[in-house]
């Protein structure tokens, strides 16, 4: 078992990463005898994992909602805040998220604007949730007008990530929670992506070793930054590194299945790389070793292998809308070396259309 604790004062809380255990959910909710616990998870994880989680939880509820980002809304909000208030819900209940970053977002927002905020933990069942979206306190829905625009900062009392539980993830999900990995290293810890570099295989193999290794280094990392700029006022900022450009790819496509945030993420940080190339902040070298270690895992470094004809009008139209920019002047998380990356402000339109164009 591995523990990492997120320090924020009055706020602070543990992520465990363990292979195949609840003893240490036990433990907590002895602690802390919870009036009434809601699980909240989507229709895959409940037909494949619910009831070994509801083996040790016999006297909770269970919410199951469709699996997908469409959960995202403000109708499943209503819906599942209306269904937890008929159950009867008191300032002394918990909500268990059960499932990946939509149940996640959205199980964290009902916690903090029920009864004006109850405790709530998060169980991630995939990569992406188990490396990002549990740790942090970002919780969030979707608007017609864009993703996440409305939610808040509310911190889980615990975050549980139990290794069996990914087994049964499909490849294609594995290997987009992967890029948030690989973007630690990048932003970070130089090691650490040489030691993705030599051995990625592994991930497909589910090797046990290997994913608990990546999953503990990875929540390290983001719980050190979260712990020094909770609000992303700062430094938080940096773990949008290759999110700018996929973020673009992501609206175009609409969230769809054409381009998985993970995958888009991949796209934007080898983008991002050679941004970082051709403002001469690294050489081209190192920008074609991070989108070569990219393309071994799978993944398309350029976007004209999803879609030949971008409009070119409306990737700018979404570029403009990211929320780093201040007065119209474009904002990207760039490189300096492998393992460290910094907030370049001021960055011309052309920057961005020529890496679009190679
Ligand atoms: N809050 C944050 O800081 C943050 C960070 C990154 C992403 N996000 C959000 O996370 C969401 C994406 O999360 P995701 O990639 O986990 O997607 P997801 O929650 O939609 O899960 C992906 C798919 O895998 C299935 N699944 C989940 N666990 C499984 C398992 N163990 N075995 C088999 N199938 C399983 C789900 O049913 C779903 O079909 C997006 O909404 C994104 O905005 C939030």
């Amino acid at each position: 078992m591995n523990k990492i604790q997120v320090e924020l004062k009055e706020r602070s809380y543990d992520i465990i990463i363990e292979r195949n255990s609840t003893k240490h959910l036990a433990e907590f909710l002895t602690q802390k005898s919870y009036s009434k616990i809601f699980i909240i998870t989507d229709e895959n994880i409940a037909k494949l994992h619910l009831a070994k989680l509801q083996s040790s939880l016999p006297k909770s509820e269970v919410i199951e909602i469709p699996a997908g980002e469409k959960t995202k809304s403000f109708s499943f909000l209503e819906k599942i805040c209306e269904e937890i208030l008929a159950k009867g819900v008191d300032r002394k209940s918990l909500i268990i998220a059960f499932g990946g970053g939509v149940v996640g977002d959205l199980s964290g927002f009902i916690a903090s604007i029920l009864l004006r905020g109850i405790d709530f933990i998060q169980i991630p069942t995939t990569l992406l949730a188990a490396v990002d979206s549990s740790v942090g306190g970002k919780t969030a829905i979707n608007s017609k007008a864009g993703k996440n625009l409305i939610g808040s900062f509310y911190q889980p009392k615990l975050v549980l990530c139990n290794l069996e539980f990914l087994k049964t993830l499909p490849k294609r999900e594995l290997r987009s929670g992967y890029a948030e990995v690989v973007k630690y290293g990048l932003i970070r810890d130089r090691n650490f992506f040489d030691f993705l570099d030599e051995n990625h295989a592994k991930l497909f193999s589910h090797d046990v070793d290997f994913l608990e290794k990546i999953i503990t280094r990875s929540c390290e990392l983001k719980a050190e930054i979260v712990g020094r700029d909770e609000l992303e006022s700062g430094e938080r900022m940096l773990l949008n590194f290759g999110h700018t450009f996929g973020h673009v790819f992501e609206t175009e496509t609409k969230y769809s299945d054409e381009i998985l945030h993970g995958e888009a993420v991949a796209m934007g940080m080898a983008m991002a790389a050679k941004m970082s190339c051709n403002l001469g902040f690294i050489k081209k070298e190192i920008s074609d070793q991070i989108c070569s270690h990219l393309e071994k895992c799978g993944f398309t470094t350029d976007p004209k292998k999803i879609r030949k004809d971008w409009n070119e009008e409306n990737l700018i139209s979404h570029l403009a809308k990211d929320k780093k920019n201040e007065n119209k002047n474009l904002t990207f998380i760039l490189l300096k070396k492998i393992g460290e990356a910094f907030v370049q402000k001021g960055v011309e339109l052309q920057e961005f259309k020529k890496i679009l164009n190679n």
